[in-house]
């Protein structure tokens, strides 16, 4: 199947009441796990890639890799969608590219220089995001816009400083862009580190705003579950411990592998603990699928999912290279990789309820897409 547009695929999960996961891609692996779990499920897709992505696979190689996953997989529905286009240049390349679809993300400034991207104003929202609609819909591309900005809910205070997005601004930014889709901001956040305990997703406030835009399918970022068995698995490979054998012996274990050493070793032990165990993991938590789920119920359509991703394939490919430690090829790490992203999606798609959908499809091109525009 040729690929389809966002709006085709959030109109028709709208119409089932699924929602439809959107996974970011960087390299073939992705694409290739991401699309076997779609055609064995019969689910549509949304693949997307972050512009840093789109430069890291190489613009063309991405253009390619999807060329090549759709004639493999001709029955799967998909969108290639760029996530959070940061402005108006970059996402006219990914259009030029093929893109069937792409986010500009008004609700920050990427153009400043802090790390920290401070938040644009509603009016500068409207301007850039209505900019992009415009451009895109003459060539029948969808687009997502975002209204207010990430981040966990902890407190009252910390509500206030992520702004949510206000239910009655998301019906004027629609009106005012023509957006496709809107991604709202109801306590997720991007990476593994979301909540530290039991997180609050703001359920009634998705509720209130599909009450104001009932044709607008809404966008969940920040969406990935963080499985603790995930993250205690992913540290447990890469552990430096000290033991002593019978003889009384001092060693240090290193992925697995005892190091004898004659003397006092907590030198050499503290050493590899800087190398190797600084980016371990902290203890956190990620959206749980029954928050995902109520947001279904309540008019989210699309699901972004990037870390679990990260998270899956890290934690395949480490567990190849410290179970066997001789390994070298890289097909040897990087199969497992694909086989991991292969059964998160796989687990995704049946819990977000879009297994068994790539069937109501009748693909419309971006030419009769943009025809439904011109009206
Ligand atoms: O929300 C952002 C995505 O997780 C992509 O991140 O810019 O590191 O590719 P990236
Ligand atoms: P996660 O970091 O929770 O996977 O969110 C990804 C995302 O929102 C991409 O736009
Ligand atoms: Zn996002």
């Amino acid at each position: 199947m040729p690929l389809v547009t966002l709006k085709q695929i959030l109109d028709e999960a709208a119409k089932g009441g699924y929602g439809v996961g959107a996974f970011n891609v960087n390299n073939m692996e992705q694409i290739q796990g991401i699309f076997k779990a779609a055609q064995e499920l019969e689910s549509p897709l949304i693949i997307q890639a972050s512009f840093n992505a789109v430069k890291y696979a190489g613009l063309e190689f991405l253009k390619y890799l999807m060329k090549a996953a759709t004639e493999t997989y001709p029955d799967v529905p998909v969108a290639l969608h760029l996530d959070h286009g940061p402005d108006f240049d970059r996402c006219k390349t990914c259009i030029e590219l093929g893109f069937t679809s792409v986010m500009i993300d008004g609700s920050l400034d990427y153009s400043s220089k802090e790390k920290k991207k401070p938040a644009r104003s509603f009016e500068d929202n409207v301007a850039v995001t209505k900019q992009v609609v415009d451009y895109s819909h003459q060539f029948g591309v969808s687009v997502e816009g975002e209204l207010g900005t990430l981040g966990g809910i902890e407190d009252e205070a910390s509500a206030q400083k992520v702004m949510l997005t206000d239910p009655e601004q998301a019906n004027a930014f629609v009106e005012q862009t023509g957006v496709d889709a809107l991604a709202v901001a109801i306590g997720t956040s991007h990476g593994a580190y979301k909540f530290k305990e039991k997180p609050i997703i703001d359920i009634e406030r998705v509720k209130t705003i599909h009450e104001k835009i009932p044709n607008t399918p809404l966008v969940m970022h920040g969406s990935s579950s963080v499985p603790m068995e995930l993250t205690e698995k992913l540290n447990t490979f890469i552990v430096v411990s000290k033991g002593k054998d019978d003889e009384g012996g001092p060693y240090i274990d290193f992925l697995g592998k005892k190091y004898y050493i004659d003397q006092d070793y907590s030198i050499a032990r503290d050493m590899v603990y800087d190398l190797f165990f600084k980016n371990r993991l902290k203890k956190t938590m990620g959206v749980p699928i029954e928050s995902i789920q109520m947001g279904i119920r309540n008019g989210v359509r699309k699901i972004n999912v990037d870390t679990d991703g990260r998270l899956m394939v890290t934690t395949a490919i480490l567990e190849v290279l410290y179970s066997q430690p001789e390994k070298f090829d890289p097909r040897d790490y990087l199969e497992p990789s694909r086989e991991a992203i292969y059964n998160m999606v796989k687990g995704k798609i049946l819990a977000f309820g879009s297994a068994g959908r790539s069937k109501d499809y009748k693909p419309k091109s971006l030419k009769r897409m943009k025809k439904v525009y011109e009206k």
